[in-house]
């Protein structure tokens, strides 16, 4: 039986590439922080239906001890680095939690495996946040980087320490670049969970009004559950290398407020109010992914496009408020 190890095994892809992998006969480790063994019912809402099959460890990526005890001790074949600060508006307000939880935790695991598990496979998650003011368009696994966060920073940064331990200690450690991906079980502050559960709710009589950031931003969505699928693929190949994974396809924040609102049976335009606070400092206006090289040497292409996602996401929201 084949031994992963998960970190940010609470958040939506953890979520979705836990079930993949205990579907595939493996037995599944994640690194919880220890607050959510002390609350599960609220911390592990997502892995409720999986808690029986999968083993969690308490560990903070703050602590190179608690990761090097962890690794020592499942010893996995396969390790997805999925933690993260994710938030890119929040990585604004805190730069240094941001900066130091996703660049040292990275450093951290890594060193972990080089010195306990040097045969683990090693997955990072890379971003599209990376591509920033972007250098080409569609973005590709060539295009230079120009992150515009310190989120993105983050990222970048993570990427080229993966890449090197790769290089210098033969590791075998791939990048994922993804392109944003969404789900049912997306985290409540990101513009698609905060558009279909805000439409829900005005549906059910439980707000009356939508206050977004700027409508105008671009970006390539995915679902979820297709992207996790990716990430499983990079880590089966003969060798590590580094992949985007996208559909090729971008929309408006505006188009998905439109369309989530319409599956509502809502107007958006009677809905939504734009607040000058939401806006960030410096924005990400465009993002489009080229995942042509994923298609050829993985095999993998994304099943559900983008008018499935928000009807998907809609569906669900409505479902949980009862007026579905
Ligand atoms: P998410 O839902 O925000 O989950 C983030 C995970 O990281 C959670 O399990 C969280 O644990 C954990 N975490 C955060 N800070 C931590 C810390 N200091 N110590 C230990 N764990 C910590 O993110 P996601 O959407 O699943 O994304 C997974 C990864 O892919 C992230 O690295 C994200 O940056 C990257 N990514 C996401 C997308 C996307 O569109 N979803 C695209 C490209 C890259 P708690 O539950 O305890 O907070
Ligand atoms: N969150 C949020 N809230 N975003 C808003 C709002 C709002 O009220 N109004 C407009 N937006 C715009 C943002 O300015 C941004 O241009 C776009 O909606 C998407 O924002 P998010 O959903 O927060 O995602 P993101 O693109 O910044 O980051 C996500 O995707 C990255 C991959 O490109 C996160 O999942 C990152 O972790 C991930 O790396």
């Amino acid at each position: 039986m084949k031994r992963a190890l998960i970190t940010g095994i609470t958040g939506q892809d953890g979520a979705y590439l836990s079930r993949l992998l205990v579907d595939k006969g493996y037995q599944v480790h994640g690194i919880v922080r220890r607050v959510a063994l002390e609350d599960p019912d609220h911390r592990l809402w997502r892995l409720k239906p999986l808690l029986k099959k999968i083993k969690l460890h308490a560990g903070s990526l703050e602590s190179y001890a608690s990761l090097f005890n962890i690794v020592q001790k499942v010893k996995p074949d396969e390790c997805y680095h999925l933690a993260a600060q994710s938030f890119v508006s929040y990585s604004f307000e805190d730069e240094f939690s941001t900066i130091n939880t996703n660049i040292n935790g990275t450093l951290y695991i890594l060193s972990a495996i080089k010195h306990k598990a040097p045969n683990c496979k090693f997955y990072f998650a890379g971003s599209s946040e990376m591509f920033g003011n972007v250098r080409e368009i569609p973005q590709k696994e060539s295009t230079p980087f120009y992150p515009r966060s310190p989120y993105g920073i983050s990222k970048v940064a993570g990427f080229e320490l993966t890449r090197n331990y790769r290089e210098s200690y033969k590791l075998f450690a791939c990048n994922g670049i993804l392109f944003n991906h969404e789900s049912p079980m997306r985290g409540y502050e990101f513009v698609t969970r905060k558009i279909t559960l805000g439409a829900a709710r005005i549906k059910a009589g439980l707000a009356k009004e939508l206050k977004l950031g700027n409508l105008d931003a671009k970006r390539d969505w995915g679902f979820a559950g297709d992207f996790v699928e990716a990430m499983y693929l990079m880590l089966q190949q003969e060798k590590p290398d580094d992949y985007v994974v996208s559909t090729g396809e971008t929309h408006t924040v505006k188009q998905f407020a439109e369309l989530a609102f319409s599956c509502a049976g809502l107007d958006w335009k009677k809905y939504i109010k734009q607040d000058k606070e939401l806006f960030r400092p410096a924005e990400v206006n465009l993002l489009i992914g080229d995942s042509s090289k994923a298609k050829r040497v993985l095999g993998w292409k994304p099943k559900v496009r983008f008018k499935e996602l928000v009807k998907m996401m809609m569906d669900e929201d409505m479902r949980r408020l009862k007026i579905l």
